[in-house]
This record gives C-alpha cells, sequence and structure tokens, in this order.
C-alpha cells in the first residue's frame, strides 16, 4: 500500500519549530513511511528549509478559506485550519495518516496505516466528536471536491476544520470500532501530564501514550510554566536541534512539568 505521513504548515512560519520536533520525532520511531508536509506560499524559505532538514517532504498547496465569520471560530488562529482538507489533495497515496504540527509521536504508529477512513480518536473537550488532529483518511480529489462544496453550508462548531468535518463525517461516533483511535493515539498534553503526577497511572500511561497533542498551549510559544508535557517536548525539540541543547534549557522545562504536577496536587487535593 502506497502510505505516508502529513502535517500542514499555514500562515506563516509560527508552527516550524512543532513540525520539526514531529519530524523527529517520526524518524525515531523508525517508521519508513515518507514525510509530507504541506506548505501554504506564506512558509519561508528558511521555515521550508527547517522542515526539508528533518525529512519533510514539501508540498506546496494553495489556502482554504475559512467560510465561518470571525466571531464563530472558538480561537483566533483557526482562522486558515480549513486549509487542512487539502490532505486529501495527496491522491498519490492510498493512505495518509495526518497528524497537526502541534503532536508528537513517543512509539511506532504504522498500523494506524490498518484503518479505514476515517478514523480518529475522541476529542478531550466533546468526547462524542474527533479530534481531526490525528487522522486516518484516503485521499480522493472526488472528496476533496464534494467538502468544498458542502463547506458554504455545513456547520463547524468550533468555526474550524474539526467542527466541518465532525459535521461531514457526522456518524464518526456510531461508526465500527476500528473508525475510533484509542486515546493514546491523540493524548492531550496536560491529560497527560495530570495523570503522569501519579504512580498508579504513570506506568500504562507509558506504555499506552503512542501521540502527544499540545492542544492547548505549544511549548514553542509558551509564555507560563505550566504547559504540560513539557520536558517531552523539548527532548524531541532538542534531538532535532542538538545544537539548542543545553542542561539549565532541560532543567527549566523539567521545572515546567514539576510546577504542573504541584499546582495539580494542590487543587485535586
Ligand atoms: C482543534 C483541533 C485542531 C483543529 C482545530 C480547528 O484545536 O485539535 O486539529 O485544527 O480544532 O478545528
Ligand atoms: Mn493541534
Amino acid at each position: 500500500m502506497r502510505k505516508a505521513y502529513a502535517t500542514l504548515l499555514c500562515g506563516g512560519d509560527g508552527y516550524v519549530p512543532g513540525a520539526e520536533a514531529l519530524g523527529k520525532s517520526l524518524e525515531e520511531t523508525g517508521t519508513t513511511a515518507p514525510r509530507v508536509a504541506l506548505v501554504t506560499e506564506d512558509v519561508t524559505p528558511a521555515g521550508r528549509a527547517l522542515l526539508a532538514r528533518q525529512g519533510w517532504t514539501l508540498r506546496d498547496v494553495s489556502p482554504l478559506e475559512n467560510p465561518n465569520p470571525l466571531r464563530a471560530q472558538l480561537l483566533p488562529r483557526f482562522h486558515d485550519v480549513f486549509t487542512k482538507l487539502r490532505v486529501w489533495e495527496l491522491v498519490e497515496f492510498e493512505r495518509v495518516v495526518f497528524l497537526d504540527a502541534d503532536t508528537v509521536v513517543l512509539q511506532n504508529v504504522d498500523d494506524l496505516f490498518e484503518r479505514p477512513e476515517l478514523a480518529a480518536a475522541p476529542d478531550f473537550f466533546l468526547p462524542d466528536r474527533f479530534n481531526s488532529g490525528v487522522m486516518v483518511l484516503e485521499p480522493s480529489a472526488e472528496q476533496l471536491a464534494k467538502m468544498v462544496t458542502e463547506l458554504a453550508t455545513a456547520e463547524s462548531y468550533d468555526g474550524g476544520d474539526q467542527g466541518f468535518l465532525n459535521t461531514y463525517f457526522a456518524d464518526w461516533y456510531a461508526k465500527p470500532v476500528a473508525h475510533r483511535l484509542p486515546i493514546g493515539y491523540n493524548m492531550a498534553h496536560f491529560i497527560y501530564q495530570f495523570l503522569h503526577g501519579h504512580p498508579s497511572t504513570r506506568e500504562r500511561l507509558e506504555r499506552e501514550v503512542k501521540i502527544l497533542h499540545f492542544l492547548v498551549q505549544k511549548p514553542w510559544r509558551a509564555r507560563s510554566m505550566l504547559t504540560g508535557a513539557s520536558a517531552i517536548w523539548w527532548s524531541k525539540f532538542f534531538d532535532a536541534h542538538p545544537e539548542q541543547a543545553r542542561p539549565w534549557r532541560t532543567r527549566l522545562h523539567a521545572l515546567e512539568d514539576w510546577t504542573f504536577d504541584h499546582l495539580a496536587e494542590s487543587v485535586v487535593g
């Protein structure tokens, strides 16, 4: 089967560090599937060079406009997320595992290529909808054309691609179990950190979590000490950029996770 991993960079270079850490983390799983990064023209030559260094093959795509007005978008950064649908354009592959640029892979996930379209894990906020940060799909120009037609009128509960895709694949929750990925394939970073704080859940968590998703705070943009799973993300980033690794930085990110654990402890008691 022709298969690939894919990610998306759009609206400039803001997510390049994320895609670098993701690319390196995929390489470290020993997968032989190619890695394709969809890029819009506003991703700079310098950003593109960094992506290529982490094994991403670049694929230029044109932006898909968000049909929802700004006030209907849950977060300002959802403005250009509909470009993600361009992943259905990768028709040279029979199956694609799409990964948001704010994810890192901790274990080999090639088994995902055995899953049918559309396979995804539940969303943390609304578990009867799927999270569109990790998806198994079958590229198809007809499917994309159909999506683009439906975009204008279909409801998107978050004003982003995820809301739209949950309308488009409306029966996801009721489908055979092969379509529903275990949560370890798309684990929210703050839940991971919370469960990791306790020895009773830690071992199982480390065994079961294969993909971490930095859903809320992006480690490379964090302005506080409260990211959650910060040390893991930074270790992947430093694998991609050994020249930036410093013992004090590693200690700082461990301290971030420690701060998270202690705050959680004081809240939960
Ligand atoms: C959520 C998903 C992300 C998606 C966004 C917009 O943040 O994790 O993948 O792009 O919603 O729908
Ligand atoms: Mn994401």
